[in-house]
């Protein structure tokens, strides 16, 4: 009886990733393009890869593309090629997902939190003296990079939630820094179905550290290993998944704009949503004072919700440092996701406006 009553429930539920809806829609076409990789019996590093690597270099207008297995590994490679003295601090924002950080811990290095605006994305005038910034386009908003660039130190922009954000002078998230790094999982606005990532840049140099640090630290197995390189590459399944997603990037981003802009007229509570040429809208967040009621309601009407992100990264006991929060913590109390999927059905959105109001 009771599961009979989970079931129904679930049914009905409004959620915040309909992955079902989408996989419905790109199969076919995943499968085919797969099959063409698979039939040559080359599961990974094969025609689809480079065709992901070119295209995703030709979209962002990059020189280099290199894929990996996810933004993880992704940020871990690029702060690699920076070649830094080992544990130099790299400024983080505190407001962010905690592969951010421990990208940078994991490369040999220390992540020091940096207090974020209001729009979620660092704060540069609160950068400390650092080696070394990893700046994130959160929620796809964009940072203000003339400010990161005034700090004349290397910056690596973490776009895994950025993918389709574009600023005002033209300029896409993930064409900013040194090196940008993208994520295809799952809960991305365009997955891997399964993981996926790739670090872009146009410096030849570290485009080369990267291609090895992806793999062992070597060109072939008879070389020399330059470093402990990782074993991080997706499979040629993953690449099909990427390429079919990317044809419908445009389409699926006009779907959430206009749920984003209904929302958000309808909605008695702001959204830090930027204003830019082309949003991303990778997650919809929305912040009240009086968050528990507003979710409680939501809730009710079937809506499922989240707090992106109940732990900062001063949070996480290995990171914690005394600089000042007070934004973040602000942001952190007050900020809940809402769906947000280019798959909702215009009653399902209509229901999570009620929610809102
Ligand atoms: C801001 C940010 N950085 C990095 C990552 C890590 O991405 P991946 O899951 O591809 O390793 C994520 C994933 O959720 C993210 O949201």
């Amino acid at each position: 009886m009771l599961n009979n009553f989970k079931q129904s429930r679930d049914q009905s539920e409004i959620k915040l990733f309909q992955t079902d809806r989408v996989w419905s829609v790109i199969r076919q076409q995943v499968f085919d393009l797969v099959d063409q990789a698979h039939a040559r019996g080359q599961a990974q590093n094969s025609h689809l890869t480079h065709e992901l690597e070119s295209a995703l270099a030709k979209h962002f207008n990059r020189a280099y593309c290199i894929t990996t297995a996810c933004a993880t590994d992704a940020l871990d490679i690029a702060v690699q090629s920076l070649q830094l003295e080992p544990n130099s601090k790299i400024a983080v924002p505190n407001y962010t997902f905690t592969a951010t950080a421990h990208a940078i811990a994991r490369s040999g290095n220390r992540p020091v939190a940096v207090d974020v605006l209001d729009n979620y994305c660092i704060n540069a005038a609160a950068v400390p003296e650092t080696k070394a910034i990893v700046s994130v386009d959160l929620f796809g908003n964009m940072c203000d990079y003339q400010a990161l660039y005034s700090k004349n130190i290397p910056l690596i922009v973490d776009a895994a939630q950025s993918l389709e954000s574009v600023g005002l002078d033209g300029v896409a998230s993930a064409n900013h820094g040194l090196l940008s790094c993208i994520s295809f999982s799952p809960s991305k606005t365009i997955s891997s179905w399964g993981s996926g990532g790739a670090v872009l840049t146009d410096n030849a140099e570290l485009a080369q550290r990267c291609r090895l640090l992806r793999l062992h630290g070597k060109q072939a197995n008879k070389n020399m290993a330059m470093a402990p390189g990782l074993n991080s590459m997706m499979s040629s399944f993953e690449c099909a998944a990427v390429l079919v997603g990317l044809e419908y990037s445009k389409k699926w981003q006009a779907r959430r704009q206009q749920i984003a802009d209904f929302l958000r007229r309808e909605s008695a509570h702001t959204a830090a949503v930027d204003n830019l040429v082309q949003h991303t809208l990778s997650k919809l967040v929305f912040q009240s004072n009086n968050r528990s009621a507003v979710v409680n309601r939501l809730n009710q009407l079937n809506v499922e919700t989240a707090v992106h992100y109940n732990l900062l990264i001063n949070d996480e006991h290995i990171y914690r440092n005394d600089q000042d929060f007070l934004n973040s913590i602000k942001l952190q109390s007050t900020s809940f996701t809402v769906p947000n999927q280019h798959t909702l059905t215009d009653n399902e959105v209509e229901i999570i406006a009620k929610g809102l109001k």
